[in-house]
């Protein structure tokens, strides 16, 4: 029995997230998790969908110095504030966990320990910056200056974003200190360890080759190995982190952590045990099940491109490095960068949307964070960067979800009610040349948007669904069973009854997209089995929306697996309300409505 087990990048968790994060990795992620465990409902397979913050890092250490907040206060308050706005969003992630928990501490010194033990691990004196003005050595990000491969004037000293390239601090040109501004800086020598992964290039190659990744994923891969792997320093001179344990590795580190990007993607890891801990299951249950060897788990990652690296090579040098089972990536999905009209969604200069403002501008919308998903699947940047612009954020929700999809269930539903009140009309099984053909289209409709779903092609997946409304809206304006009504009755309701069965085909295809929406249609069919749990029960906690329906094959399929479907309810209000001129002229203003 096939398992799949689904992981999102870890977002930073200082401070909130852009929507441009959203779509790269969380949201996609989402939607591939939900279409699995539809599908799961037919094929018997099952799902676990994995994400959490990635805690440690200078930055984070460096905000929370900022504010004079401890740490680990400062990384709980973002963890819970961040969980929040995404179960808001229905990302259904199984486990929603922290790469500071102490499964995580365990588990990143156990991989320590196995590098070493392979000989992987190296202790090299490094010559790094140290301020005095600080009593402190200033690694990564606590060091700015001129980037020496493009002359971006900001650059870190861990990597330039202006070019995108990865620095070491002694790089930059003309540095100081990022907490004192202090340019008074010595080099002084600090220990710390090496992963040695161009012993790994070997091993790390042929386990690429034999992997079937989309292609930006699989050139990005290459190109780090062709261009030679470069053994990676893994500690770090700061307190917050998994510290470097001194028992294994001498006195010299007893004030060390590991490099956070070290530590980050085994968290998918401890995340997983956080989630088998949390229900008291035993090890076996995310080790044996998950992790560890299992030949049925078909693992896909999701990211954003800048980290495609530290999945396709670095991560898997420690898994492969440690010379045991652990999985490794099988699909690895990568997402280029949304922009705000073509600029940069920018945390630090505020510019593009926060995921807390997207749901508060829709907040009086039950269904509002589907506009947003819906409106973020259209446009994932998959091949290229994608521009969020409001009038396209406008059209793409009024014209797909309330006029062609919300019309389209409004007017059946409106126009059955007028004539056949609550009861859904029975089919004559007569069908005629025209339903047989829009069975035939909307069945292949279905078979592509499956293949797309299945391949976790976002856009491709939008379009389809997309498809699926428009050929119901097709067959409603030609069969016109107001007027066929006036003459032949039985006839009319055989056209009602399969536009009904529509409309539940399209909640359910819709579910991974649009969750709230694909629930709020289904409860109008009270024969249809009602979500479990709609919204979380406490704040902070992920949310699970579960979708007792299955994945729809075909509508031969449907109408077999949902024979007893006899009454339904109107909406109440409308279904998609429109986003009004007025709002959109309002949010260019407060957000801007031009390239930075
Ligand atoms: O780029 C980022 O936002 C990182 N925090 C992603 C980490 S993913 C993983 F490896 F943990
Ligand atoms: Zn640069």
């Amino acid at each position: 029995m096939k398992k799949h087990l689904i992981t999102s990048a870890i977002p930073y968790v200082n401070g909130v997230k852009h929507l441009g994060n959203l779509v790269g990795s969380m949201l996609p992620a989402d939607v591939y998790a939900r279409f699995r465990r539809q599908l799961g409902q037919l094929d018997g397979s099952e799902t676990l969908f994995i994400c959490g913050t990635d805690d440690h890092g200078t930055p984070v250490e460096i905000a929370a110095q900022k504010e004079n907040t401890p740490v680990a206060a400062f990384v709980q308050h973002w963890h819970d504030f961040q969980a929040d706005i995404y179960t808001r969003f229905g990302l259904s992630f199984d486990h929603f966990g922290s790469s500071s928990s102490p499964q995580n501490r365990i588990l990143t010194q156990h991989f320590a320990q196995k590098l070493k033990d392979a000989g992987l691990i190296d202790v090299r004196t490094q010559t790094m910056l140290y301020s005095k003005a600080d009593g402190r050595f200033l690694p990564d990000r606590y060091v700015e200056g001129t980037c020496p491969k493009c002359g971006f004037g900001k650059a870190r000293g861990d990597q330039c974003d202006g070019c995108g390239s990865v620095l070491d601090p002694t790089d930059l040109i003309e540095p100081y200190s990022s907490i004192s501004g202090s340019k008074d800086l010595e080099l002084r020598d600090s220990k710390h360890l090496y992963l040695k992964q161009s012993q790994l290039v070997d091993k790390l190659r042929t386990w690429i080759d034999a992997q079937n990744w989309p292609n930006l994923s699989k050139s990005i891969a290459y190109k780090w190995l062709d261009e030679g792997l470069e053994d990676r320093g893994i500690t770090r001179d700061i307190k917050w982190g998994v510290p470097v344990p001194p028992e294994v590795f001498g006195d010299d580190f007893a004030d060390k952590v590991f490099y956070v990007w070290f530590d980050a993607p085994i968290a998918y890891i401890a995340a997983t045990k956080e989630w088998a801990d949390k229900q008291g299951l035993d090890d076996s249950a995310w080790k044996d099940e998950w992790w560890f060897g299992n030949p049925d788990v078909q693992y896909t990652e999701f990211m954003g491109k800048d980290n495609v690296y530290f999945h396709t090579l670095s991560f898997p040098a420690t898994l492969i490095g440690s010379g045991e089972p652990w999985k490794k990536v099988d699909t690895l999905k990568s997402f280029n960068w949304l922009t705000y009209y073509g600029g940069k969604f920018s945390t630090s200069m505020g510019v593009g949307i926060f995921t807390d403002t997207a749901l508060e501008l829709l907040a009086d919308i039950d269904n509002g964070p589907d506009y947003w998903r819906y409106y973020l699947i259209a446009r994932a940047p998959e091949s290229d960067d994608s521009a969020f612009m409001w009038p396209d954020f406008q059209a793409v929700v009024n014209k797909d979800l309330a006029d062609v999809l919300g019309n389209f269930v409004n007017r059946t539903l409106q126009f059955t009610h007028k004539n056949f009140g609550n009861s859904v009309p029975a089919s004559s099984g007569n069908y005629t040349e025209a339903d047989q053909a829009c069975a035939t289209r909307l069945n292949d409709i279905l078979t592509r948007y499956t293949a797309h779903m299945e391949n976790a092609e976002m856009r491709r997946s939008q379009e389809a669904l997309r498809e699926l409304w428009v050929a119901g809206n097709e067959y409603l304006a030609e069969q016109e069973p107001w007027k066929v009504i006036k003459t032949d009755k039985e006839r009319a309701a055989t056209i009602l009854n399969l536009a009904i069965h529509m409309i539940v085909l399209y909640a359910r295809a819709m579910a991974p997209i649009c969750p709230f929406s694909a629930a709020k249609i289904i409860a109008l069919f009270p024969e249809l089995p009602a979500p479990t749990s709609m919204v979380p029960a406490a704040k902070g906690t992920p949310a699970h929306i579960n979708t007792p329906w299955a994945w729809p094959r075909s509508l031969k399929d449907f109408h077999a697996t949902l024979p007893s479907l006899t009454t339904f309810q109107l909406p109440e209000g409308v279904l998609f309300p429109k986003i009004a001129d007025e709002q959109i002229a309002d949010w260019e203003s407060r957000f801007g409505n031009q390239k930075v």
